[in-house]
């Protein structure tokens, strides 16, 4: 049985705070200070250049993917860190449409992230050659895989919405109709159990700054199905990704496995935060988070909905279909979350019209939840949101 409230006093959270963005931007873990201050003070500052070695930083990106992967259901030696999602989304696809040159369609789906568009369009115009990105609605991305598909680019959970695609059966159809899988677990990684193996998925990226804790700017990960790894082009052809890139050839060789992935030189400090964060991880288990999960998000629908007629649950009511966070549409949505967040809970703003709250067991109890809806209640009842100051945007909502 996981202590949560011993997970709690784990991280730092400021007094008199409810904070439901963590599935934007992950809190502070106490142990991630002290960790981070002592790989500058006695790694890089008493070891500096030798600490690649003595410390062990080359072997980190694997050693954390290692860890990750534990959390997503990936066997170890088959997920590496590195980078920020946008690049691994690009090395993802990149390497899926080698793996399928007679083919050259990308399908993702209009509610998926727009980074994730903007590399694929990127990645196409590149290419040249007849290349196209191809978006349906997300209820709709079963329906248009066939035999064109060289790869589908899917968000398993709605960043607005918080709606989970079916990871095993589009990885099923993919592969029924000769497509691979590349997978965005931005808002799955620490959020929902996942399962790559048992969903045969082919690749899959995520980011570690939000539910995993690893702080602002913490590395990406990517994942590659054992059985492509050693055939799947990295693209991104970084000398770290080299088979040996000490030799400092002139030419490139994918180096192995997972390896390969690897672009350039490790984010060291980020990457001292990302370990303390998942010392945390350690001390509970997917399933029991998830359960939590629900729990939390089930009474916060039903305290708001009773609540506040006014906000329209833009999330799946069915708890089984969405991710860890609640959405709710207004049409002043940015104003009544500006609003809120004077209040001092903070959760984040979508456009159009979304407001956003993000539920994390290791750090979030019913006290939380029950205070929110409280405030939020009062912000709607008495239309505290309806002043200019908190209709001013700004620039990052
Ligand atoms: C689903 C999804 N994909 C991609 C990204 C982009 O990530 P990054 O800014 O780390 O490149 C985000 C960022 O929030 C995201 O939510």
């Amino acid at each position: 049985m996981s202590d949560f409230n011993k997970t709690r006093s784990e991280f730092h959270l400021p007094e008199g705070l409810i904070y439901l963005d963590g599935n934007s931007l992950g809190p502070l873990p106490r142990k991630a200070a002290e960790r981070v201050a002592s790989t500058i003070t006695v790694e890089w500052g008493d070891m500096l250049v030798t600490g690649w070695n003595k410390a062990g930083w080359m072997a980190k990106p694997t050693d954390i993917g290692d860890r990750i992967g534990k959390l997503i259901g990936a066997p170890a030696g088959t997920v590496v860190m590195g980078d920020t999602l946008s690049i691994k989304v690009f090395q993802a696809l990149a390497s899926a449409l080698r793996l399928r040159p007679d083919r050259k369609i990308i399908l993702s789906d209009t509610g998926n992230f727009p980074s994730d568009l903007y590399m694929a369009e990127g990645l196409v115009g590149l290419l040249g050659q007849g290349y196209s990105l191809k978006t349906v609605a997300p209820e709709d991305v079963e329906g248009a895989i066939d035999e064109t598909v060289a790869v589908t680019l899917i968000t398993e959970v709605d960043y607005r919405t918080g709606r989970m695609h079916d990871m095993k059966r589009i990885t099923e159809k993919a592969h029924a109709a000769g497509a691979l899988t590349v997978w965005d677990l931005a808002h799955s990684a620490g959020a929902v159990p996942v399962d790559l193996t048992g969903a045969d998925a082919d690749f899959a990226v995520g980011c570690t700054y939000k539910y995993l804790n690893s702080g602002p700017g913490g590395p990406a990960f990517i994942y590659v199905r054992p059985d492509l790894a050693e055939s799947a082009e990295p693209a991104l052809a970084g000398w770290l990704g080299h088979e040996q890139p000490f030799a400092f050839d002139q030419n490139y060789r994918p180096g192995r496995g997972i390896e390969r992935m690897r672009v350039g030189t490790p984010p060291v400090l980020q990457m001292a935060a990302l370990e303390a964060a998942l010392d945390i991880w350690d001390m509970t288990t997917m399933a029991e988070v998830r359960a939590r999960s629900i729990e939390l998000t089930e009474r916060f629908i039903a305290g708001v909905e009773a609540a506040c007629p006014e906000l329209t649950l833009a999330t799946p009511r069915d708890a089984g279909m969405r991710g860890s966070q609640v959405s709710f549409r207004h049409a002043e949505g940015y104003a009544i979350m500006q609003a809120l967040i004077a209040r001092k809970v903070i959760g984040d703003f979508r456009a159009p019209d979304i407001l956003r709250f993000g539920f994390t067991p290791l750090y979030i109890g019913e006290a939380e939840v029950d205070g929110a809806v409280k405030i939020i209640a009062e912000v709607m009842d008495g239309r505290l949101w309806d002043r200019e100051e908190y209709k001013r945007r700004a620039r990052v909502t």
